[in-house]
């Protein structure tokens, strides 16, 4: 994800009037090979192996933290005393204990911190949220949020950290996807009050890339039944996370549905929007989007829009936001909404263990 941030940063001078300038100055990694592929940005001034050494220089305003998640919470901490600004990748440390503990360091540093999502910067999730708000879906069914790969369907795929409870953490698939399923849910008010989880782990083992097979004790696939209030209305919310559904390479999906209106995106179809509504005929209406995201840029209104626009769409909302200038755009998941995600998690996992429905601590 770091060689993706720099892509992003390469590209910058498509934002247009755009008021932050922004520039990759400084890279660390562990992997010599990684160092070497970074020599080609001509920006970049330093190379290292050690964050602190990164985090020592006065070149660097923000640093965006891309490791295993066992090293977030520590890795966050450092940034934060050294001074830094923060963009986390998600899921905000490994779990419930370790997102408190940077929130609280957050708060207690005031340094700007925001996390890691960029689906909902595309075209077709900020036409979703517009309809949601717009008061035309009468009274809201039901919605559906969800991130679904399909890589693990290979039982021959190796085992890496994302597949192991000490590197990615107890909530497995839902540290990974999970944050991507539920920005745009916490954003316009729909928090979980109650969840009814169902977790499958399905492959156990790995070929381990030496000849022999390592355990993979994290969760596959999560589906979490929830319940939000929409005005005054308990209603049903199913978010899904899946490393294993079949043909879904990286697939992201929103679908909100009302008795008068609806809508549903999916990066299946990136162009594609579909929209509901309830005349005297009952209508599904598909269009086609073009490129619109929330940052203005150079590209023509008629392209499609994919993976590196909306990484740099979120990129130019924290740097946006940070500078004073977000606006009323959307912008990228708080803190406080990387808490809640992990209060959600923490409830799938006693969900799991308890085969019942648990409140999530809404505090
Ligand atoms: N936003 C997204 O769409 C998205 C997509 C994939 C992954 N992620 C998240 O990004 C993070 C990284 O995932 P990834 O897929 O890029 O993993 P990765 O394994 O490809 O990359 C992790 C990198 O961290 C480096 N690293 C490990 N320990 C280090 C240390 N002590 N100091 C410096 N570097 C170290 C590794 O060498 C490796 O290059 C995770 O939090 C993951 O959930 C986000």
């Amino acid at each position: 994800m770091g060689r993706e941030a720099a892509s992003a940063f390469g590209r910058w001078f498509v934002l247009e009037n755009f008021p932050v300038k922004v520039e990759l100055v400084a890279v660390c990694d562990l992997q010599e090979k990684l160092l070497d592929w970074f020599r080609q940005i001509p920006t970049v001034k330093l190379l290292t192996k050690d964050h602190q050494e990164l985090l020592r220089s006065p070149d660097v305003d923000v640093v965006y933290v891309a490791v295993p998640h066992n090293l977030h919470e520590k890795m966050y901490l450092d940034v934060l005393a050294a001074g830094k600004d923060l963009l986390a990748e998600k899921p905000f440390g490994i779990d419930l204990a370790a997102a408190e503990k940077i929130a609280g360091a957050v708060k207690s540093s005031g340094r700007f911190v925001r996390c890691s999502s960029e689906f909902p910067f595309l075209p077709g999730p900020q036409r979703v949220m517009q309809i949601a708000q717009s008061g035309k879906l009468g009274k809201v069914l039901e919605i559906r949020s969800g991130f679904w790969h399909a890589s693990d369907l290979d039982p021959n795929k190796p085992v890496n950290w994302k597949r192991q409870v000490k590197t990615c953490g107890e909530i497995g698939v839902m540290g990974d996807l999970g944050m991507h399923a539920v920005h745009v849910p916490f954003r316009l008010g729909w928090k979980p009050a109650r969840v009814y989880a169902q977790l499958q782990k399905i492959y156990t083992q790995r070929p381990d890339g030496k000849g022999g097979m390592a355990v993979c004790d994290t969760w596959d696939n999560a589906m979490l039944h929830t319940e939000v209030n929409i005005g005054g209305d308990e209603v049903p919310m199913r978010l899904e996370m899946k490393r294993l559904a079949p043909g879904e390479t990286n697939t992201w999906y929103l679908e909100v549905l009302g008795t008068d209106g609806g809508a549903r995106y999916s990066t299946k179809e990136p162009k594609t929007l579909w929209t509901f509504e309830r005349q005297k005929e009952q209508i599904w209406q598909r269009v086609d989007l073009g490129h619109y995201g929330p940052f203005p840029t150079i590209t023509g209104g008629i392209f499609e829009p994919g993976f590196p626009d909306c990484f740099l769409q979120m990129w130019a909302a924290y740097a946006a936001e940070r500078a004073g200038a977000l606006g009323n755009r959307f912008g990228c998941v708080t803190p406080e909404e990387a808490v809640l995600s992990h209060r959600v998690f923490a409830a799938a996992l006693e969900s799991q263990r308890t085969k019942a429905a648990v409140a999530v601590d809404a505090r």
